[in-house]
């Protein structure tokens, strides 16, 4: 195996080496609050904090509060700061889904002009400080100005990935009681257009009459037109290219990010202003190495969480060129993240463990006929990574001179919360290796809930205090977010994940330990996907699994019980696997679905996921103790028409 130390090289025009991460670790945690206070200042307020740190993890009373007597907008951090000295360089490098249609590069100050564009088509609307504008938007640069306006003018913004449905749209609007939703013609992704316009108008049919919907023109396709449309094209050209920033507190929320739970309908993760910018910020800079004049690509879409952190705030708040791609790795073939790479001469790369692993079984000549040279650090996101996607990662793409940065976080933690840091640290195939400066991470008995100390163990994941990225609540359920990450071990934050220390205490995250499965780095909760199977007149009864993919990291597998006389059938198959795809998007359709005559329940009516899972795993040998089902017979069933068979 090649050496995988820091060269010597790269460290030394690094942020940071290995003695530099141990050092100012151990700072970050003696001190947190002096820590904090100080990285605090690395973004611009207009009103100084003095308080740094306000946390309370006590069950009934979780409160969560950095910077909060600062008052800053992160509009203005993101642009306006950067004018003095940056007004032409590229904030935005934009990549159309063809090829054949030409980049866009929007430099600071056109940044600056399109974001209060936005902001005074949106306040003519009606928009200001606190309300909610949902955006279910194409990889455009309009969402990083939707986005930004919103942050400019204080409304709240909640993105919605283009990939779902009218129905998912529609319970999102109505979530948050957005005044406005920014929608587009059509979005073109791979070669093929969906109808983003006329999903939105299905979903309004669900909303309040007084929500608006501002329409940006991306393809010109033919759209139908209602009274309720608003035309973001003919307003934006007439409207002016100033827009006072609002001044807002430090905890006053940034944005709403819907995400899948274990149990029941997504819930809206709340992200505030000024502790979310600096770690975003923070992260951005150190995790990837960024300096000054690198041009930076993040793969994701900014429907997920990572768009946000590293597509745009992170970036543009450190002042980076910052690459939005609105089309796929394969489109028009396998070559195409390589080509925009050269193109544009990137120099960190961001992408999802399953992008690497699709493009690795095209064959290696599409990356090797590409320049790369400009490559220096590559990185990965979403679900553990395998070693022979990271090895393929680490050959072929970055020539064994660029260290992978393998970035463990989620919805909820706002940015990365363990990751290698190139130039420091000996890498790891499939670790996720150490804590980010001000992170404790610590491993639990899941039973106990005791803590487990030493290395060379596993458990449950948990951080033992905040950071500023945190999230704060869960929109309109304070409650929820207690109960979800505050209940179970007391005095911590349960990340949902299990983890293994190793011997040199390195962490490996092994997956989730809830009912959230991970499908191509997408989270999913089961619970959702079967009460979208139950909704349908044919199905009685369903319960969902993930199962390994070689592809998506994890399939969806749904055990499916008809309603009595319902005969199953290929043909229905087909129609609930359409069913799903309508009731919240194409990700969640279901790999495998089995016809499952009964679902192994306990007595008391609980059906037993574990027994499940190994099915769904084709490992049905050791199934544990299956005496306390009500109806053992029902195993045998399953396991005789199981669908993955290896
Ligand atoms: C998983 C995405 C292993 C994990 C930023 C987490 C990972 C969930 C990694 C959050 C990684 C994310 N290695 N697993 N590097 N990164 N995960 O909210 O299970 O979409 O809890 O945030 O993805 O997914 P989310």
């Amino acid at each position: 195996m090649s050496d995988l130390s820091p060269s010597p090289e790269f460290a030394k025009n690094a942020h940071i080496d290995a003695e530099g991460y141990a050092k100012t670790y151990a700072a970050s945690i003696a001190d947190p609050a002096a820590f904090w206070g100080n990285e605090g200042k690395r973004i611009d307020w207009i009103k100084p904090f003095t308080e740094v740190k306000d946390v309370d993890y006590t069950l009934g009373q979780v409160k969560i509060n950095w910077y909060a007597d600062g008052t800053l907008n992160v509009a203005a951090n993101c642009i306006d700061r950067h004018l003095a000295t940056r007004a032409n360089q590229t904030a935005i490098i934009w990549e159309p889904d063809s090829p054949t249609d030409e980049a866009k590069h929007i430099t600071y100050q056109e940044l600056h002009d399109n974001t209060c564009r936005m902001a005074n088509v949106l306040a003519d609307l009606g928009v200001t400080k606190g309300d909610r504008v949902v955006l279910y938007l194409p990889m455009i640069p309009e969402a990083a100005y939707a986005m930004l306006a919103c942050a400019r003018m204080g409304a709240i913004h909640s993105i919605v990935f283009a990939g779902f449905s009218p129905d998912a749209l529609a319970s999102r609007i109505n979530g948050c009681e957005a005044k406005v939703v920014i929608t587009a013609d059509e979005a073109p992704r791979g070669g093929r257009n969906t109808a983003l316009k006329s999903n939105t108008d299905k979903a309004l049919e669900s909303c309040d009459a007084s929500v608006k919907s501002l329409v940006v023109k991306r393809t010109g396709g033919d759209v139908a037109w209602t009274d309720r449309d608003v035309d973001y094209n003919a307003l934006a050209a007439k409207a002016d290219t100033t827009f006072a920033p609002v001044e807002m507190g430090a905890e006053d929320p940034l944005f709403i990010l819907y995400t899948s739970g274990s149990t029941g309908q997504p819930k809206g993760v709340v992200h505030t202003s000024g502790g979310y910018l600096v770690y975003a910020a923070m992260t951005h800079q150190y995790t990837f190495d960024y300096h000054d004049g690198d041009v930076y690509w993040c793969t994701a879409d900014v429907g997920w969480v990572t768009g946000h952190s590293y597509i745009v705030y992170g970036p543009l708040a450190n002042g980076a060129t910052t690459v939005m791609f609105e089309g796929v790795p394969t489109y028009p073939d396998a070559s195409r993240f390589w080509q925009v790479c050269e193109k544009h001469s990137v120099n960190q790369f961001y992408t999802a463990p399953t992008a690497i692993r699709a493009l690795m079984g095209q064959g290696n000549e599409f990356v090797e006929k590409c320049d790369l040279s400009a490559l220096k650090v590559l990185g990965t996101v979403g679900e553990p990574i395998n070693p022979e996607a990271w090895n393929w990662y680490n050959d072929v793409v970055g020539k064994g001179t660029c260290p992978i940065v393998d970035t463990w976080w989620q919805t909820e933690t706002g940015g990365h919360l363990m990751t290698p840091m190139p130039g420091a640290t000996t890498l790891k195939p499939g670790s996720a290796q150490q804590p980010f400066f001000g992170i404790e991470p610590a491993v639990l008995d899941a039973t106990s809930g005791e803590e487990i100390h030493g290395n060379d163990v596993e458990g449950v994941l948990v951080i033992k205090d905040s950071w500023p990225g945190q999230m704060r609540t869960v929109w309109g359920d304070h409650e929820r977010f207690e109960k979800t990450y505050f209940s179970d071990y007391k005095g911590y934050y349960f990340t949902g994940d299990g983890c293994r220390r190793d011997a040199d205490g390195d962490y490996w995250i092994t997956g989730r330990v809830d009912d959230v499965i991970n499908v191509s780095g997408h989270r999913m909760g089961t619970a959702e996907v079967e009460s979208a199977l139950v909704a349908h007149a044919k199905v009685a009864e369903s319960a969902v699994v993930g199962y390994p993919h070689d592809i998506k990291g994890q399939g969806i597998y749904a055990y499916v019980t008809l309603m009595t006389g319902e005969e199953p059938s290929d043909a229905l198959r087909k129609e609930l696997e359409t069913w799903v795809r309508s009731e919240i998007g194409p990700i969640a359709k279901p790999d495998l679905i089995q016809w499952a005559p009964g679902l192994p329940k306990t007595r008391s009516g609980k059906i037993m996921r574990r027994i499940l899972r190994k099915i769904a795993e084709d490992d049905f040998a050791t199934l544990g103790d299956t005496s306390t089902l009500a109806d053992p017979s029902v195993v045998d069933d399953l396991i005789e028409n199981r669908m993955n068979r290896k």
